[in-house]
């Protein structure tokens, strides 16, 4: 049977899909590729949720004590799908993008540090499972490292 929800999601799918990528955009003025994009809005899922492991690991939010492994487990799941977003190789596209063409020129260095990135957000998660406090902050400042140091080599400021 179809039903209003139906209708509705529907109707909302025709509109995103006929929607051009900068009106989706995150309000940053940069007209990406879809590819570019979509690499660019997994790298902010990427940042919320690390930014929600910490301010739950401060104790500056009031929120269930299981929302830090939450944060944790959604941070490893948008680790765990960087590789297949960065894999096309987008040099010579149109639109911006904040990758430098070193991605693809060392393919091989970056996506070993993705699968290091994508080990070390599992680990974070499972620590986050367990609440203890100290495991946590260890497994997260490993996390922040690896930030830092691919984006000192593979982005653009
Ligand atoms: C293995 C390399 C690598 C790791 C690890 C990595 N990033 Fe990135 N990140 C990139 C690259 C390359 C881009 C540019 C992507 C693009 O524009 O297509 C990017 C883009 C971003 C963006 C989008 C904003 C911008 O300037 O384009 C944010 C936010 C971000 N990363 C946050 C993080 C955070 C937080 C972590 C760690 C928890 C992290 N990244 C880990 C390589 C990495």
């Amino acid at each position: 049977m179809l039903t209003r929800k139906h209708l509705l999601a529907g109707a909302a799918g025709v509109l995103l899909l006929a929607a051009p990528v900068a009106t989706i955009a995150d309000g940053n003025d940069k007209e990406r590729s879809p590819q570019g994009q979509y690499r660019h809005n997994l790298m902010e899922v990427v940042k919320y949720s690390f930014l929600n492991v910490m301010l739950n690991l401060r104790g500056e939010v009031s929120a269930p004590a299981d929302q830090i492994a939450g944060h944790a487990e959604a941070l490893a799941t948008a680790a765990s799908m960087a590789a297949g977003a960065f894999e096309k190789d987008t040099r010579g596209e149109d639109g911006a993008t904040d990758a430098r063409d070193a991605v693809w020129e060392n393919w091989s260095d970056f996506s070993a540090r993705l699968a290091t990135f994508e080990a070390d957000t599992a680990a974070l998660a499972e620590a986050a499972q367990s609440g203890d406090r100290a495991a946590i902050a260890a497994a997260f400042k490993k996390v922040g490292g690896s930030c830092k140091s691919c984006h000192d080599e593979y982005r653009k400021d």
